[in-house]
């Protein structure tokens, strides 16, 4: 990813939700942690499931699949199955958008 891209409302992402947005072939998961939005990839390092269909409980990511927990802030592994640390992006507001760039 080049840059920073608008990819929301910020008005869109809402504390206990998680939104799924697309960037140039990326799929990113929007998150409101305390009023701070993080942004980390949607696809599990472990075997690529969706972990925006996974629990978000404070900053632990949960993948549905085999249990894999990442810090969402960070991308670190907290537990396993997975080893490779999870993706996050740097995240913009501006006004009332959302932009998402590189980590
Ligand atoms: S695909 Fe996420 S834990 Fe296996």
């Amino acid at each position: 990813m080049e840059g920073f891209s608008k990819v929301a409302q910020r008005s869109e992402i809402t504390a206990g939700a998680l939104k799924l947005v697309e960037v140039g072939g990326e799929q990113i998961v929007l998150a409101d942690l305390g009023g701070t939005v993080i942004a980390f990839s949607n696809v599990c390092t472990h075997a690529d499931c969706d972990l925006a269909y996974g629990a978000l409980d404070g900053e632990e990511i949960e993948c549905d699949c085999h249990g894999s927990v990442f810090n969402a802030r960070t991308g670190e592994v907290l537990t396993g199955p997975a080893t490779t640390p999870l993706p996050t992006y740097a995240v913009r507001i501006e006004g009332s958008d959302v932009l998402v760039g590189p980590a």
